[in-house]
């Protein structure tokens, strides 16, 4: 199964989202993550710390990928049309984070445009970074979206997502912050949601 991360907005969690898929799929089986990022945020998560599964850079892919059953690929922000043409191209499932804020939202709007006019079938929005109730940012940013393929379970916003990639691990391991489990079991649902989604 190949999972890739992608999206025209800098910073709405698609690394976060990525190690974190990454870190589920690896407890069920032998999982690769790839860093398609310049950037190598998720390189540099793994090596701060411990991260339960493979990180290489894309151009090490190849040699790797045989060898995993999963793979989860990082990209970076603002994809040209032909890289996101190849990233629809050479994946099971593309995953578009996006943070609820409006300047995200338009940016996601621009890539499902450009998503359907390129054909893309397997697709899946997902709202990260929401603050918790009574603030209302949340349901806002779902009605904003609505018609567009959203994963029915969302992301929190939470510190401990920073922590862990502070620290190099995820989320799950972070300790003495209340709220890490809760931020690990957004992703767990979100991963559940996404393996129905996948076998159809
Ligand atoms: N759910 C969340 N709650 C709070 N902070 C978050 C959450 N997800 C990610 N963050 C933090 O927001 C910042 C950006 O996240 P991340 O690096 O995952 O985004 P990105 O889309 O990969 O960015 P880039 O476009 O630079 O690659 C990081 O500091 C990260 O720790
Ligand atoms: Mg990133």
């Amino acid at each position: 199964m190949i999972i890739t991360v992608a999206g025209f907005k800098g910073g709405v969690g698609k690394t976060t989202t990525a190690v974190h898929i990454g870190c589920y799929l690896a407890a069920t089986a032998s999982t690769l993550l790839v860093d398609g990022d310049p950037n190598r945020s998720a390189t540099g998560w793994a090596n701060r710390g411990t991260l339960p599964l493979k990180v290489v850079d894309v151009m090490a892919s190849a040699k790797h990928a045989p060898n995993f059953e999963h793979i989860v690929i990082d990209t970076a922000a603002r994809p040209d049309r032909e890289s996101l043409e190849s990233l629809v191209e050479g994946c099971d499932l593309l995953i578009l984070p996006t943070a609820p804020e409006a300047l995200a939202l338009d940016a996601m709007i621009q890539t499902i445009d450009l998503l359907d006019e390129l054909g893309a079938q397997s697709y899946r929005v997902l709202l990260t970074m929401v603050p918790s109730a009574p603030r209302k940012t949340g349901p806002q940013a779902r009605a904003a979206l609505k018609g567009l393929p959203l994963f029915s379970k969302s992301i929190r916003r939470a510190a401990a997502f920073e922590k862990a990639s502070l620290k190099g691990i995820p989320v799950n391991e972070v300790k003495g912050d209340a709220n890490a489990r809760n931020a690990w079991n957004d992703y767990r649902a979100v991963c559940k949601e996404m393996m129905e989604v996948i076998s159809g």
